[in-house]
């Protein structure tokens, strides 16, 4: 298929893109670079532009006879998304819309879309079902949340197959070391942790230990980033006419912040220092995936199933790429 990857310079777009090139697809990256790295994607495919930017979209998509849309362009961070809702709507929310009044404009009726298990906000159940209605707890969560909404309005109005897939928290980085997570300023628990072990900061500050979980911490449940991308193949190959399909993507385990501490130590052989700090908004104290429907409906068999393993992809990156993409 010839697949037009919006956010595909970004940290799980960048890592999906030569796994869909693996399986034969013909790729076009669109990105705004504004939170992707250049270095992180094939320049001579790569179309620089806005979500915003419909008439562009719907340009590329024409001339490059388009059969499906993969959508990892958005902001994702919990916290920004607190101080700063208008840039969460305008991106996430506005922007899909552009992308798929693009699509419509360009007769493609295709789309796979990340969303996130924040659309669920913080349910009582444990793990947490795709059936939980969606009660999003801040602006971030929100959003996608929304955006969920209009692909199930115009999945069942204008005829479009898509699929939500609900990450939980991705983390790690490609086997080939090749790619990895690179966000600034980084606000991630792996690569903050990962990062006093190299020697650049002195300690990791631990937001909240007083939330209702064992040891007082938050619990989330941690998915390698390849392991995402090859649902994103799978679920392209499921995709249904006329319907929105939802599906979680986590490991169904879930680590306390002092449990991916303790793994980091285990993975590097560093001491690595931790103060404790009052709770940051908009944190859920637990977030741990049922992803049954994945297995069975999609035939998803996650590789890295262990937290070790996932960090010990992140520390091969952290340790060779010091600065990231930067030179
Ligand atoms: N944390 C710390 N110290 C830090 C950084 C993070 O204690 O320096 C804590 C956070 O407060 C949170 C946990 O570690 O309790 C995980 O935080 P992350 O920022 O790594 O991830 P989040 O769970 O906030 O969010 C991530 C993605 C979201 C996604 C969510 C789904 O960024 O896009 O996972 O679970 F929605």
């Amino acid at each position: 298929m010839r697949i037009l990857v919006t956010g595909g310079a970004g940290y799980v777009g960048s890592h999906a893109v030569p796994k869909l090139r693996a399986a034969g697809h013909d790729v076009w990256v669109y990105d705004n670079l504004s939170r992707g790295h250049r270095e992180a994607t094939d320049e001579t495919r790569l179309i620089v532009g806005d979500l915003g930017n419909g008439e562009l979209l719907a340009g590329a998509m024409r001339e490059q006879r388009i059969d499906a849309v993969m959508n990892f362009a958005a902001v994702a961070l919990v916290g920004e998304s607190v101080v700063d809702p208008s840039l969460y709507y305008q991106t996430n929310v506005a922007g899909t819309l552009s992308l798929l009044d693009a699509m419509r404009t360009a007769g493609v009726a295709r789309i796979v879309h990340s969303s996130t298990t924040a659309v669920v906000g913080a349910p009582e159940a444990s793990p947490i079902p795709e059936s939980v209605p969606r009660a999003a707890i801040n602006p971030y969560g929100r959003s996608k949340a929304m955006v969920e909404a209009i692909l199930e309005d115009y999945a069942s109005a204008y005829g479009i197959a898509a699929t939500a897939l609900r990450y939980f928290n991705a983390a790690g980085a490609s086997a080939s070391g090749e790619f990895g997570e690179d966000h600034e300023p980084e606000t991630h628990l792996i690569p903050i942790t990962l990062s006093v072990a190299l020697g650049q900061r002195p300690h990791l500050t631990i937001f909240g230990d007083d939330y209702p979980t064992p040891d007082g911490t938050c619990v989330r449940d941690y998915v390698h980033v390849e392991d995402l991308a090859s649902a994103h193949l799978l679920a392209l190959e499921k995709l249904q006419a006329g319907r929105l399909q939802v599906f979680n993507l986590g490991m169904g385990r879930g680590y306390s912040i002092r449990e991916v501490v303790e793994a980091c130590r285990r993975v590097t052989g560093h001491a690595i220092p931790v103060v404790e700090a009052p709770r940051r908004p908009g944190d859920p104290p637990s977030l741990v995936a049922d992803a049954t429907r994945a297995r069975t409906e999609l035939g998803w068999t996650p590789a890295y199933d262990t937290l070790d393993k996932i960090v010990a992809t992140a520390w091969n990156w952290h340790q060779s790429h010091p600065r990231g993409y930067a030179p």
